[in-house]
């Protein structure tokens, strides 16, 4: 985004929710759907979407002005994306991922209660299990055509059993499945997520090798050994101290030499300002999460070292492809474990007691 130096730059970044409005509105009014695969005049469908003539020319002509829509005399239909993603009907649609989106709009308006009070719209990732079910489908529909593409390039050759922890859908483990043909995965999560994440695993051929362990890695330990733990999107839900805990459990339930890696919204820089897109999903956690936050390389990296990670490293994947830019880390254990402070104390009496003898 271009830096704000002018009145007018002002203005034009206020005058910057006219699109998405337009667009929610759509969402709103089930238009893509509504439209389909079939041309329609403004009238025919006006009539169809119980909206005035009006309205409804001026929405088609700002959709179509942005290739949403296709004009064809005085008739409209779908672009390739109204007539997959954003159509119910269609089998590409994202739905639960465009209701978290519609939903978004409201909550962000509350924002300036939320810079007030410091607390979230609702309580901390509510645990009703119909919510918890429409926000992983929603996960689901938001990474599913990222994470190939993101397991495409993260190597973990020589890596048998992985954890996606706080997996939720679990299209990230079945994204490494998929790309590793002997690894075996476990997704853990709290129980309704799970529930998505298998009948997500039962359409796809490497889902039988992906497992399922609930848990509340925030509160228990992880059960189970593992080469490789991926944890993507979850370091930001939750406080400083909350993550140094984490990555301790994480670290337990590592085999020696194993790697955890991270994908968030890194800050890249000192200040933590930039990539400004991660500077804004702070203000997302801000709306929604009790503690949570974005931060920077520089902090995370301290933690994993807090927690025995020896060797911390930005994976870089191609321009464009990963979840977020520069957003994930690697952070791998020792290959042998360092001798805990009471078995050094025993071999030192031991080595003392054989220079006696
Ligand atoms: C934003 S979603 C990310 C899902 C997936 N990892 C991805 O990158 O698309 C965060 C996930 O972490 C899970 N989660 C957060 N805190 C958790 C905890 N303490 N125990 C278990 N799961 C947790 C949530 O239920 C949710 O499925």
């Amino acid at each position: 985004m271009t830096p704000i130096r002018t009145f007018e730059d002002f203005r034009d970044a206020v005058s910057a929710y006219r699109l998405p409005r337009i667009l929610i509105t759509a969402l709103e009014l089930n238009l893509f759907t509504v439209i389909s695969g079939r041309s329609w005049t403004v009238p025919t469908l006006a009539r169809r979407l119980r909206v005035s003539r009006r309205g409804l020319d001026i929405l088609c002509r700002n959709l179509t002005s942005i290739g949403l829509l296709k004009k064809q005399g005085s008739s409209y239909r779908n672009g390739p994306l109204g007539s997959g993603e954003l159509n119910a009907k269609s089998p590409r649609y994202r739905g639960a991922y465009l209701r978290l989106l519609k939903n978004h709009w409201v909550d962000w308006s509350h924002l300036t209660e939320q810079v007030r009070s410091g607390k979230p719209l609702e309580d901390d990732e509510p645990d009703a299990a119909a919510y918890r079910r429409e926000f992983t489908w929603a996960m689901h529909h938001r990474s599913m055509e990222v994470a190939p593409k993101v397991a495409a390039q993260v190597d973990i050759k020589g890596a048998q059993t992985f954890l996606d922890l706080g997996g939720g859908p679990g299209t990230y483990a079945l994204a490494f499945l998929a790309k590793n043909p002997r690894l075996q995965a476990t997704v853990a999560d709290r129980a309704p997520a799970l529930e998505v994440a298998r009948e997500i695993a039962a359409t796809v051929s490497q889902g039988n090798r992906l497992s399922y362990v609930p848990v509340d890695f925030v509160r228990q330990t992880i059960p189970g050994t593992y080469d490789v733990i991926w944890y993507s999107n979850v370091l930001h839900i939750y406080s400083p101290e909350e993550n140094r805990q984490v990555f301790r459990r994480a670290a337990a339930a590592l085999n020696p030499g194993g790697r955890l890696l991270i994908q968030d919204a890194f800050l890249q820089d000192a200040d933590g300002l930039y990539p400004q897109e991660a500077n804004l999903f702070a203000v997302t956690m801000l709306l929604f999460t009790k503690r949570g936050n974005t931060y920077t390389v520089k902090e995370t990296t301290t933690w994993l070292r807090l927690a025995g990670f020896v060797r911390v490293r930005p994976v870089q994947l191609r321009a464009g492809t990963g979840d977020w830019d520069g957003g994930i880390l690697e952070a791998s254990l020792p290959v042998r474990r360092p001798r805990s402070r009471a078995r050094r104390g025993q071999s030192a009496k031991n080595s003392s007691a054989r220079s006696r003898r």
